[in-house]
């Protein structure tokens, strides 16, 4: 199948920063979400045809904590998903939900969910 990356660093980000001190990210860098429940990162997500589509985040956890973050699609919640501990900054996973999209624009918002903050966030494949 085809996809399309989404990086998170070209992403509409609010309380995080932009970073490339944790080597294997793709693209110039990654989200280091600021540590508090409500940090989040937005995507511009296009979609050729209206329906589910399977989104596929690419995060590092270097705690051994969750860092649980809200997955919103034009403004609904999706579901909450986990973003456990991948054993280092520079352990780079993947994890995949399936979404309703709309026809041409939607907005992805990923959003962080307890005083953690989110994981530090690479991309969004869709
Ligand atoms: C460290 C790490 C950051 C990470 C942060 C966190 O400071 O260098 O990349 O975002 O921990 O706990 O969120
Ligand atoms: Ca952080
Ligand atoms: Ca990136």
């Amino acid at each position: 199948a085809s996809f399309t990356d989404y990086q998170a660093e070209s992403a509409t980000i609010a309380q995080g920063v932009v970073e490339s001190n944790h080597a294997g990210f793709t693209g110039s860098g990654f989200v280091n979400y600021d540590n508090v429940v409500g940090s989040s990162v937005e995507f511009a997500v296009s979609a050729a045809t209206a329906g589910t589509q399977s989104l596929t985040f690419r995060f590092a956890n270097g705690t051994t904590v969750n860092r649980p973050m809200t997955i919103a699609v034009n403004g609904t919640t999706v579901q909450t998903t986990d973003f456990p501990g991948t054993g280092a900054w520079t352990t780079w996973q993947e994890i995949s939900l399936d979404a309703p999209l709309a026809a041409g624009g939607n907005t992805i918002r990923a959003t962080a969910t307890t005083a953690g903050g989110g994981p530090n966030l690479d991309r969004l494949r869709v």
